[in-house]
């Protein structure tokens, strides 16, 4: 990837979305552009912000406007074939995203894909299940783990394909406490940019240096999140817990 943190990687310039048979559109003339930098995305529900994702690597096609990635306008299918090989997205449902009969062969089908030999791709993707906290969870039958597991292993399947850009669709639902930890760790250790989409607060703050808000189709751009502390309530209250932001 092209580390120069003033060049756009990704560029959508005034993209209008409107899925078949409805009358309003998703979005109309957004603009938006990613430089080696972490964003957030945020919006309400069905604002728009997982369609917005998928039109970035090509799975939906705007009505108007296009996407150019490191100064390319992707035209055709191939070239958003070799864009999704750079710019890995974790779904918002990790289903979409693991189809292999055990956790090992769901991380290796991307190296295998990309063309590393069986031995590297084994490699790499034992390593990666390693760094996210799920060493021994090779031979697990991917359909039995939990929806938090099921999670970790959608990010490994991404992360071992060694993208230079990330797009993260509310990768912290259904973790617990630990897992949200070591994914917050994982993610600021990662020097590419990304975007990541959560109503999580707390953890949107921790990572991110630009924050967007998709309202009415239209995508604005705030400088900071009001860090704000407020009254909560846990279960099971007497139990040792911690928060990430004060
Ligand atoms: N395949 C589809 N056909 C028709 N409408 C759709 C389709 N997929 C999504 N929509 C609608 O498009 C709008 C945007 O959906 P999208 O999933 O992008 O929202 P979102 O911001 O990701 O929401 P959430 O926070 O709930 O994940 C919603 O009104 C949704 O109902
Ligand atoms: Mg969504």
């Amino acid at each position: 990837m092209d580390n120069n943190s003033t060049s756009n990687i990704l560029d959508l310039r005034d993209i209008s979305f409107r899925y078949p048979g409805q009358e309003q559109p998703v979005f109309a003339g957004i603009d938006f552009q990613l430089k080696h930098e972490k964003v957030a995305l945020l919006g309400d529900n069905g604002s728009g912000k997982t369609t917005l994702l998928q039109i970035m690597v090509g799975l939906l096609k705007p009505e108007k406007g296009g996407v150019y990635f490191n100064g390319r306008l992707m035209e055709e299918e191939r070239d958003f074939f070799v864009l999704r090989q750079q710019v890995g997205m974790l779904f918002q449902h990790a289903d979409d995203q693991l189809f292999c009969p055990s956790v090992l062969e769901d991380v290796a089908f991307g190296p295998l894909n990309l063309g590393r030999s069986r031995k590297e791709a084994m490699e790499i993707s034992t390593s990666t299940l390693r760094s996210i906290g799920l060493a021994g969870y090779e031979d697990r039958i991917t359909h039995h783990l939990s929806g938090g597991e099921k999670r970790l292993v959608a990010l490994a399947t991404v992360l071992s394909m060694e993208p230079s850009v990330l797009l993260l669709d509310e990768p912290t639902n259904d973790l617990d406490h630990d897992a949200r930890h070591r994914l917050l760790e994982i993610l600021s250790g990662l020097d590419m940019a990304f975007i990541l989409i959560s109503h999580d607060w707390d953890f949107l703050a921790e990572l991110c240096t630009g924050f967007y808000g998709l309202t009415h189709g239209r995508l604005l751009k705030s400088e900071t999140l009001q860090v704000h502390q407020h009254r909560h309530a846990h279960t099971l209250g007497e139990q040792g817990h911690h928060h990430l932001s004060p």
